[in-house]
């Protein structure tokens, strides 16, 4: 899976995807309810970021510390994603689009292992956008096997690295913008190196009602913001 992703040089949007449950709940539903409808929200934010030309799109769908959750729902959202890559890999590939789903794969089991193969050989060659599907991942796990691999790195090595232990593509470029809807306001062990100057946007927006108005809005937010990477920004300097 190591080929290069060069050819995506649009911007990389990154989504904590969070809310499913609360929007269930709140009509007076199983939570189950809410990842359907949340897998739902995944299919219009993928066409709509496909739409505007954003180069890479990594979202959050399950991350290590849910396996804390009830075996029931961590299976209702094993299947999802297992019903997901195998239903709408023709329907990327057709779009030039590219999956690949980055995290563990040792705790995933067998069926859902081979969908996760299955999608990301059927859209090898989409060039259009890179849609990369975060499943039982850590970033703070990926550092440390990053670290655990030895040897001399720079910042450059390191990043490779950590691409390469969570399955990812390499020449992935760092977050630009980082999505989180629900109304929390933390990171949950998403891309933390990864997101070192992303611009963090906050949505009150459950996941299940996140769609292309709200997308835009965020992109629009994003679009006013002055990005210095720690510099002066010379357009305002003396
Ligand atoms: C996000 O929605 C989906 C996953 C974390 C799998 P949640 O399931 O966290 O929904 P809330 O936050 O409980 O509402
Ligand atoms: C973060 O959401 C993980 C995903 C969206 C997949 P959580 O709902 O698990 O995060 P916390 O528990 O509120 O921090
Ligand atoms: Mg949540």
């Amino acid at each position: 899976v190591n080929q290069s992703t060069s050819q995506f040089t649009g911007q990389h949007l990154a989504i904590i995807m969070d809310g499913n449950g609360r929007w269930a709940t709140r009509r007076g539903w199983p939570r189950s309810a809410g990842h359907r409808a949340g897998a739902e929200a995944v299919r219009r934010v993928i066409s709509a970021a496909a739409d505007r030309g954003i180069g890479v799109l990594t979202l959050f769908a399950f991350s290590g510390d849910n396996w804390q959750r009830p075996a029931r729902e961590v299976e209702t959202l094993m299947n999802l994603f297992r019903r997901f890559l195998r239903r709408e890999a023709a329907q990327c590939a057709r779009h030039g689009i590219r999956l690949n789903v980055i995290g563990r794969r040792d705790r995933l089991g067998l069926p859902l292992n081979s969908a996760i193969d299955a999608a990301e050989r059927q859209t090898r060659s989409g060039t259009r956008l890179l849609v990369r599907v975060a499943v039982d991942y850590s970033a703070r796990d990926s550092i440390v096997a990053a670290a655990r691999e030895g040897g001399p790195v720079d910042r450059e090595d390191f990043a490779r690295r950590l691409g390469a232990v969570s399955h990812g593509l390499a020449g992935v470029p760092d977050v630009d913008l980082l999505i989180r809807t629900g109304g929390e306001r933390r990171l949950s062990d998403f891309l933390l190196w990864e997101s070192a100057y992303a611009e963090l946007y906050f949505s009150g927006v459950m996941w299940p009602d996140f769609g292309a108005a709200e997308l835009d809005l965020a992109l629009q937010d994003f679009a006013a913001r002055e990005r210095r990477f720690g510099r002066v920004d010379m357009g305002r300097a003396g």
